[in-house]
């Protein structure tokens, strides 16, 4: 399973009362589940165990099930995402230049995988297409900031500035 790192749960009683209300009122829709994971996502910023709960609750859809759904279908998050978000390009200017080795990288300083954020919330970690940028591969983005040509080497360096 790829639940490896465990993020504080941030979500609000008052979020949690509007999924069981759109619940509630969409409860004889057609095809319930993946609309009530994309509301829940609305709500949450993510898809925390508590608003699948809520979920399965209400749908009779078992967790396992909502968690192979939720895994299955990159547009859903099981991670809120970090202050700083760092995007790993993996097109394929990139690619050839070993981007994968800088998201390995990442993953090891970071302690988490690719598709997760830090336990304190601060960074989350993911790959991304072609940010346009092809000149300068290998290259990552943290939120706005490009970071170009690069080893691996530099990179403890360039988090410690966040
Ligand atoms: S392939 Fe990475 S910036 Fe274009």
């Amino acid at each position: 399973m790829k639940n490896t790192v465990v993020v504080p749960y941030t979500g609000t009683p008052e979020q949690e009362n509007e999924l069981k209300e759109w619940l509630i009122e969409n409860k004889d829709m057609q095809g319930l589940t993946m609309p009530a994971l994309q509301k829940a996502q609305e709500i949450f910023g993510y898809l925390p165990r508590a608003a699948q709960t809520i979920i399965s609750e209400h749908t009779g859809v078992s967790l396992e099930e909502l968690y192979g759904i939720a895994t299955f279908y990159s547009m859903f998050r099981l991670y809120p995402v970090g202050d700083y978000k760092i995007s790993v390009c993996m097109g394929t200017a990139c690619y050839v230049k070993n981007s994968q080795n800088i998201l390995d990288k990442l993953e090891v300083l970071l302690k988490i995988k690719e598709g997760e954020t830090t336990p304190d919330g601060k960074f989350s970690l993911e790959s991304c297409r072609c940010i346009g940028a092809c000149g300068l591969a290998p290259v990552i983005m943290i939120n706005e900031d490009v970071y170009g040509r690069l080893t691996g080497d530099e990179l403890e360096g360039i988090l410690a500035k966040y």
